[in-house]
């Protein structure tokens, strides 16, 4: 089946569906079900976008009866009206202002235009290894090789490096670094902009770059350093919101209240819907909050609404957020405990359902394990069931929000046992 649809689908496609091959029938939970019966366990879960579980009942339920209603367009429709007063009740305070998107890049396009209309201002700065999106604005604020070849880039754009204390940028160790990072930020608005920066950018917790937690005290630094130069701070929870790490929203664990929040992957659960919020103030701004200057076609239509309401509804009925802390520490001690056991998983990190495994070749160079020997991994996994990331060094963790205990230890015991073979084998070199 795969073979039958490869010669019309262009190149490109994310690497789980390449590398694994598979053509899906249906799923449940944390299940997957190929074409041919073969059922894995799933713990990439359409990179965070699976928050609720394969065909969540209630989920199911709520959209069915959209479709049957109305599908198209975009006046109110009272599971839309219902779905922005929940998503509000959970937004950082203040933030209660929501507009919808389709996909995440077009939210955060759309903080950048906010941000430009609030300030008169047109600069951003973002940090090396964030990810924000492939549209133009978004990939120039992008920190990693994806903008290769793809220039020039918007100017105005700045970067920085990101707090990531595994592999320090500045060479330094935590707490005695004093910071530095939040230090060089500070260096790089001063001698790189001409002064008219409207936005710094960032991820509470950076989830392309391998579910990076910087230290406790990086975010309010940036907060700080957007304050003294007059610009918003846009906290992009694409990943980290909607319970994903253990709270609502990732700034939550920094104790910061960005300007803007965006928002997506969870949001819709599987419907492509996006969005941001903001202050009431904020978004008044010209253009943005002009007749028509913020909205598009597709942006909060009624099935859209539908999806957030079921997906926020779920998430506050089975206590997803208390689950993703619950059972995420529960997922990082069972990770620890195999990094206790494995020389090659040189860091293991994580916030809630959000974890971050660094593969190696071996720990004092911190050299990256043979993007070769992932691949070799993955395939392992999926032999014995299990849908993972293992396909990259920076080893993704981001299962549905909705696992339990005993399917981490199912998914882990897979990956002992094939951690177990690669030690055996001698590296697969
Ligand atoms: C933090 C963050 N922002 C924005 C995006 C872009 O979202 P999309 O792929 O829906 O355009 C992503 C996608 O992974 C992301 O992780």
């Amino acid at each position: 089946m795969v073979a039958s649809e490869a010669p019309y689908l262009a190149p490109g496609t994310q690497s789980i569906a390449t590398l694994s091959g598979l053509a899906i029938a249906r799923g449940e939970n944390c299940l997957v079900e190929d074409v041919d019966g073969n059922r894995f366990l799933d713990i990439a879960a359409g990179i965070c976008v699976n928050a609720l579980g394969h065909a969540h009942p209630r989920y199911r339920e709520i959209l069915k009866a959209q479709i049957d209603e109305v599908t198209v367009g975009s006046l109110t429709t009272p599971r839309r009206a219902e779905a922005l007063k929940k998503v509000a009740s959970h937004t950082p305070p203040g933030l209660d202002r929501i507009q919808l998107y389709s996909g995440g890049t077009e939210a955060v396009e759309a903080a950048m235009r906010l941000a430009k209309s609030h300030t008169k201002k047109y600069e951003f700065l973002s940090f090396w290894g964030g990810f924000h999106g492939k549209t133009a604005g978004t990939l120039s604020l992008i920190g990693d090789g994806t903008k290769n070849h793809l220039g020039p880039m918007m100017p105005g754009a700045h970067h920085a490096p990101y707090a990531y204390c595994y592999r320090c940028p500045f060479g330094l160790k935590y707490p005695s670094c004093g910071l530095e990072c939040a230090e060089f930020v500070r260096k790089v608005v001063k001698h790189e902009t001409t002064g008219e920066l409207a936005a710094i950018l960032m991820e509470p917790i950076q989830g392309t770059a391998g579910n990076i937690v910087p230290p406790p005290e990086f975010m309010p630094a940036v907060q700080a350093i957007a304050r003294e130069n007059g610009a918003l701070l846009v906290s992009d929870e694409m990943i980290c919101g909607f319970g994903r790490t253990g709270k609502w929203f990732g700034c939550e664990h920094w104790g910061v209240v960005p300007d803007v929040v965006t928002m997506g992957k969870g949001l819709g659960a599987g419907f492509p819907v996006s969005g941001l919020a903001s202050t009431d103030e904020i978004t008044r701004a010209r253009p943005w909050g002009a007749p028509s200057g913020s909205s598009s076609s597709y942006g909060g239509n009624p099935m859209a609404g539908a999806a957030i309401l079921a997906a926020v509804t779920v998430v506050e009925e089975q206590g997803l957020v208390e689950n993703a802390e619950r059972v995420g520490a529960h997922m990082l001690r069972r990770f620890r405990e195999l990094q206790e056991k494995y020389p090659f998983i040189g860091d293991v990190r994580g916030r809630g359902l959000l974890i971050g495994v660094e593969l190696v070749k071996d720990r004092s160079s911190k050299e990256p394990l043979a993007k070769e020997v992932c691949a070799k991994l993955f395939q392992e996994c999926l032999r014995r069931g299990l849908i993972s990331m293992v396909y990259n060094p920076n080893f993704r963790v981001n299962p549905p929000l909705t696992i339990d205990q005993g399917t981490v230890d199912v998914a882990l015991g897979i990956l002992d046992e094939v951690f177990g073979k690669l030690a055996c084998d001698g590296g697969w070199n």
